[in-house]
């Protein structure tokens, strides 16, 4: 199966398992806008149907093969090479494991030992392989699944495999800042994998795997943090009016940004524990910070890193509040000028951000309580993101 011509300068993907499922509806996409395609499943039958679809749009490469092993591999490198390097690889094949699903104590450890290499070692293989073949502003999307963070009955190879396959790709982004590196969640899909979950059940009110395919646009296209994202609420949000919803009064929002000292449990506390869904990430060399949506409202957590990087932004100052709530308004400095008035105190005068917004921090007057710090903040830039 080979390409079907290539041009100069344009966009490359590599995805792996684009035989059927998520896969291929996100290799459509692709092609629809041009892109170079490389890819790939076992099954050499609908890999060659997928391929013929495919290259009646774009150049593609398709080949058959286990991603688990090196020779085919280093095909795949070979063939991304041909093209002139990658813009984006998505490492998406991967196996579920024996069907039905057995508990930890019955897992057979050979069938584990496969799906960690195909779901664990496989993608950080080809991340090795073909980094040095990565343009500049290429993504990585490791796709991964609810299983590595919910702790469900039955899920133990599985789910394992997808959590190490999210701490591995987290601290890939640690490593290289310089890169985008996503670990998506694609949410529930009608696809094979998921009728082999539950074998003989009715999977159809399952949404069909084209509802994930725009929040993986926007993670190819778009400039998102590295992070982790859950694909049908990344597309539920691309597919909101850009136009701000009116507002009654002088604050559009407001953003509780509580600083941790365990960031991991304090991020998964509330995202476990209220189902709160990551709107953004940051991850630093030792930052870290998460914004979840919560209704009309946001909760960010951060750990001692990010606040005081924060802090020495907005106040030049070292020390770490641990409670901070920060309204968006239209008039940051008219506004403090009220809240000193009744009491607070302010830290700053209205301070520029890199985010382009004027902020102002105030310390709430005594008995409010005290210990916690508000900062004023007024969208200076009109393209900054909102509360
Ligand atoms: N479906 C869901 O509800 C769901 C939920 C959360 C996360 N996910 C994740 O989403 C991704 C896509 O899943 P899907 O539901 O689209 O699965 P799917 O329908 O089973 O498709 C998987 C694709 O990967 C290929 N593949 C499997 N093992 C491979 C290997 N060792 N080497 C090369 N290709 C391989 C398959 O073809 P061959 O079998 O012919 O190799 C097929 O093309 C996976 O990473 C999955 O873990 C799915």
């Amino acid at each position: 199966m080979g390409a079907s011509g290539t041009t100069g300068l344009q966009r490359t993907a590599l995805i792996t398992g684009a035989s059927r499922g998520l896969g291929l509806v996100l290799a459509r996409a692709l092609a629809a806008q041009g892109w170079h395609l490389v890819l790939d499943a076992r099954g050499a039958e609908a890999l060659e149907a997928a391929h013929a679809e495919l290259a009646k749009m774009t150049a593609v490469v398709a080949i058959a093969g286990d991603v688990g092993d090196s020779a085919h591999r280093a095909r795949l490198a070979e063939a991304v090479r041909a093209f002139g390097g990658l813009d984006a690889l998505v490492n998406n094949a991967s196996v579920l494991g024996p069907s039905p699903r057995p508990n930890l104590l019955e897992y057979p450890l050979d069938a584990l030992e496969t799906v960690f290499r195909v779901n664990v070692l496989a993608p950080l293989a080809l991340v090795q392989t073909l980094a040095g073949d990565l343009k500049p502003g290429a993504r990585i999307l490791n796709v991964t699944s609810d299983a590595a963070v919910q702790p469900y009955a039955g899920w133990g190879g599985y789910g394992a495999s997808k959590a190490a396959l999210e701490q591995l790709t987290a601290i890939l982004a640690a490593e290289r800042p310089d890169w985008r590196v996503y670990w998506v969640d694609p949410g529930d899909m009608r696809t094979q994998m998921q009728q082999d979950a539950f074998p003989g059940e009715d999977i159809s009110d399952r949404p069909l795997p084209d509802a994930s395919v725009p929040g993986f646009l926007a993670l190819l296209t778009g400039d998102l943090p590295s992070g982790r994202y859950q694909a049908q609420a990344l597309a539920a949000t691309q597919g909101a009016s850009p136009a701000p919803a009116p507002h009654p009064g002088p604050v559009h929002g407001m953003r509780l940004v509580l600083t941790v000292p365990d960031f991991e449990r304090a991020a998964e506390f509330y995202r476990d524990g209220l189902g709160l869904e990551a709107a953004e990430q940051w991850i630093g060399p030792e930052s870290k910070g998460i914004l979840f949506r919560a209704g009309k409202a946001s909760l960010e957590i951060v750990n001692a890193a990010q606040a005081a990087e924060v802090n020495g932004i907005e106040t030049g100052r070292q020390g770490v509040g641990m409670v901070r709530l920060a309204f968006r308004v239209d008039d940051s400095a008219g506004m403090a000028t009220r809240l000193v008035e009744r009491g607070a105190r302010a830290l700053s005068e209205a301070v520029m951000t890199p985010w382009g917004h004027l902020n102002v921090r105030l310390q709430a007057p005594d008995g409010l309580p005290q210990d916690i710090e508000l900062t004023l903040s007024q969208v200076a830039a009109p393209e900054a993101e909102s509360v």
